[in-house]
């Protein structure tokens, strides 16, 4: 035993930065979610500047962790603040993080029975209630994993196992007649790049075209199967959204169902921002059909309030779980076949596994499904009640209704002083986070430029609306009376 290794393992020095740092976390959070914290969301600097400041930082060996804390905290993004309109990132649950913490230190992983308890049995639990609430039936099953683009893959392989008529997992995709996946335009990225791992390339997707709603229609996927097929293309699965990254619409789920299973393909739904609908009293109608799905991914650090990365990916059938990864690992598991559910590391990617379930739990045993019912429910009515806003005021222009809590805009005043719509938008986007008073993303419409708030926070009102559509004029009215620029 060094000096070194027993200091850093000394319970005072834990107890006492331990307790600041709590401190640090209550007061920050009761700042920031009532929106005065002082801080700017998000404190812009630029890469360079950025890497300059930890360089120097982590030679600091004078500071102690508590005031490495407050750099930290200062120097993020803020996503409890209700100006944080930005990606699809829950402000943290602060139980939520305290089971963090536990499980952190606890350090136990999910992959294997011995390992993992009690989080392999939470994992269960969790996996069970929210099959119930998508109405999965007595046969579902699943397991979590590290974030929806693990989850999609962890899915989509699942589909090409089953849907085969060789044994992929022992003859690999050499049989000629390659699998074909059925992927809306819409789509997140992480379902074309699953394909692509897989080794399937162009020749294993095919985009499907979403109609002037931006949605999926059965018609067109019928069409274009129909060619495929006509082709000889081997068709194993159509995926949809519920609902769509950029959007944030809902594909006809029911009608979708119903298609893969008259053509008896794998259907898969990619739930990951809004399959917690059906939580909601209020919205759940938005994801009907879900419960015909093959397979379901939904992330609990989007709209379920968890910090990242916790992923469900669920199946109707639970054999389907247990198709994908059928190793031997003689060291964690006596034989390949068993369904043995304590052992998740035979039904998921990764190996050592964070034990993700504590955290849902905790929340699960103090809140109930309520809490995920009124998150939901306050958010998606958030959004309804920005578009209206949006459509109240001369000069900006909604994309299209908003379904979720996604509101896509844009600033379209009738004097843009020589520059483009697009370039407005993309300068307004630019100069309204660097300022810091609100955070926001940007995305394409039909090839054009405009604002993408996704309302993340339950703490955001019709103030910080207001306030961020005056931000956005003002700033777009400086620019427009700046000279032309090429
Ligand atoms: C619909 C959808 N699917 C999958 C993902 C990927 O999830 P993750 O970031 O957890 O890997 C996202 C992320 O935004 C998403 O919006």
């Amino acid at each position: 035993m060094t000096e070194l290794l027993n200091d850093a393992f000394n319970p005072d020095s834990f107890r006492s930065s331990g307790h600041k740092l709590v401190d640090l976390l209550a007061d920050y959070l009761d700042s920031t979610k009532n929106g005065n914290s002082g801080l700017p969301v998000l404190p812009f600097s630029t890469p360079e500047k950025l890497l300059e400041y930890w360089e120097r930082e982590i030679n600091n060996r004078d500071g102690s962790p508590d005031d490495l804390f407050k750099k930290v905290l200062n120097n993020s993004i803020h996503i409890h603040s209700p100006k944080y309109m930005g990606h699809q990132v829950s402000p943290a649950l602060p139980l939520a993080g305290l089971a963090e913490l536990l499980s952190a230190f606890l350090n136990n992983s999910l992959a294997v029975y011995e390992m993992g308890s009690p989080g392999i049995a939470m994992e269960r639990i969790i996996i069970k209630i929210l099959a119930g609430a998508i109405g999965l039936g007595n046969k579902a099953d699943g397991v979590l994993t590290s974030g929806g683009t693990i989850g999609n893959l962890t899915a989509l392989l699942a589909a090409r196992q089953s849907k085969s008529k060789n044994n992929v997992w022992k003859m690999g995709t050499t049989d000629g007649n390659a699998p074909v996946f059925l992927v809306p335009e819409e789509s997140h990225y992480s379902v074309e790049r699953a394909v692509r791992i897989m080794g399937l390339g162009d020749e294993g997707i095919i985009k499907v075209p979403v109609n002037k709603k931006h949605k999926l229609d059965v018609k067109t996927v019928e069409r274009i199967f129909t060619e495929a097929a006509g082709e000889g293309r081997n068709i194993i699965s159509l995926v949809a959204n519920a609902c769509s990254t950029s959007l944030g619409l809902f594909d006809p789920l029911e009608e979708l169902a119903g298609f893969c299973k008259e053509k008896n393909i794998w259907f898969h739904v990619d739930a990951a921002h809004g399959g917690p609908a059906v939580f909601s009293e209020k919205y759940k109608h938005l994801v009907s059909g879900l419960e015909k799905a093959d397979s379901v991914v939904i992330d609990f650090h989007k709209m379920l309030l968890h910090p990242s990365l916790i992923t469900a990916v669920l199946f109707r059938d639970e054999d389907d779980s247990y198709i994908t990864f059928s190793q031997k690992a003689q060291y964690l598991w006596e034989s390949r076949g068993d369904k043995d559910w304590y052992n998740p590391g035979k039904r998921t990617l990764e190996c050592t596994k964070n034990a993700m379930s504590l955290k849902v739990f905790f929340t699960l045993s103090n809140y109930g499904t309520k809490l995920f019912d009124d998150n939901v429910t306050v958010l998606f009515n958030l959004g309804r009640r920005f578009a209206e806003l949006i459509k109240e005021r001369k000069n900006f222009n909604l994309a299209v209704e908003p379904e979720s809590n996604i509101v896509c805009f844009r600033y379209a005043p009738d004097s843009t002083g020589g520059k483009s719509l697009n370039l407005l938008n993309k300068k307004i986007r630019q100069a309204v986070i660097e300022n810091g008073d609100f955070f926001i993303v940007q995305t394409e419409v039909n090839g054009d430029t405009y604002f993408r708030t996704c309302l993340m926070n339950p703490f955001t009102t019709e103030n910080e609306l207001f306030g961020l559509l005056d931000k956005i004029e003002i700033t777009g009215d400086s620019f427009v009376s700046d000279q032309p620029e090429k």
